[in-house]
């Protein structure tokens, strides 16, 4: 059982309650450095992330964000060394049966993003697993953890090309393609898009996450390392968030006859 899960945790002193976003997106940020700074190895600061996502997830439950979306893997990743991949998949591995044990009595969802197909058989094993009990938990307007692994922005949206074509060629679906539609076709199909996405570890860049859920997110980057990445932190996220003006290409009410 989760030590953070009481709302004598929370710390949204300066939040309006009124405008938290549904869903938040994540780039698990800085756990290579963060282990460094404590002169570990790296995969130290991957066993020390995980918690911090377990503990935000509760955080944002309580905070009632429909969505926390987490880039934990991606696509590129697999370019490190074979022991550190072999332990974040491991630490991933840990935490999915941890979720599995606790997501019906915490009514927590959980989602994978990611081509799972390569991972090992065990992991996929958990991966089926937790999308069976999502479907045992029917809660409206609950908490989702959507955790992505072996995710790549690029792949995703050429793999829902490929289904779509696939679907257009073999006549089941019409050459009628809208936006709506093609989110559809992604991971994320059904799931709002993130309002707010967050990148701690002081990199300035999307590393090819969420490519096009992220079209008109807001971005909000810190040098924090993500295992120190706190409730306290998110509260920092969201106030700077709420002070955001959204226009989404148009101009402000007040502004519109000048
Ligand atoms: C993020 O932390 C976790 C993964 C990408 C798997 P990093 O491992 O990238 O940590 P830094 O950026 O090297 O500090
Ligand atoms: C992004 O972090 C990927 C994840 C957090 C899973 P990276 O550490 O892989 O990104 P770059 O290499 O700094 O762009
Ligand atoms: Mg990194």
């Amino acid at each position: 059982m989760a030590e953070f899960k009481r709302s004598e945790h929370i710390t949204a002193g300066e939040i309006d309650r009124n405008n938290i976003p549904r869903h938040i997106a994540i780039i698990l940020d800085g756990n290579g450095r963060w282990a460094k700074e404590q002169g570990k190895p790296r995969t130290f600061g991957h066993a020390k992330g995980a918690e911090a996502f377990r503990t935000l997830s509760y955080y944002c439950q309580s905070l009632g964000i429909n969505y926390l979306t987490v880039y934990a893997f991606s696509t590129e990743n697999w370019k490190r060394s074979k022991l550190e991949v072999n332990t974040i998949m491991k630490i991933l591995g840990q935490y999915l049966q941890i979720g599995i044990d606790e997501m019906i009595e915490d009514q927590i969802k959980m989602r994978i993003f990611g081509d799972v197909s390569v991972l090992s058989k065990d992991l996929q094993a958990l991966v089926q697993k937790t999308n069976e009990l999502d479907d045992q938990i029917q809660i409206e307007d609950g908490f989702q953890a959507n955790l992505c692994i072996n995710y790549g922005g690029r792949d995703e949206i050429v793999r829902a090309a490929r289904r779509y074509a696939e679907e257009v060629k073999n006549g089941t679906r019409e050459n009628d393609l809208s936006e709506e539609e093609f989110s559809g076709y992604l991971y994320s199909a059904g799931i709002p898009d993130p309002e707010l996405l967050i990148r701690p570890g002081g990199e300035k860049r999307l590393s090819n996450f969420l490519l096009w859920q992220c079209a008109y997110s807001e971005f909000y980057y810190t040098d924090t390392l993500w295992p120190e990445f706190t409730p306290a932190e998110l509260d920092k996220a969201i106030i700077a968030y709420q002070k955001r003006d959204r226009r989404f290409g148009g101009v402000k009410e007040d502004s519109k006859h000048g």
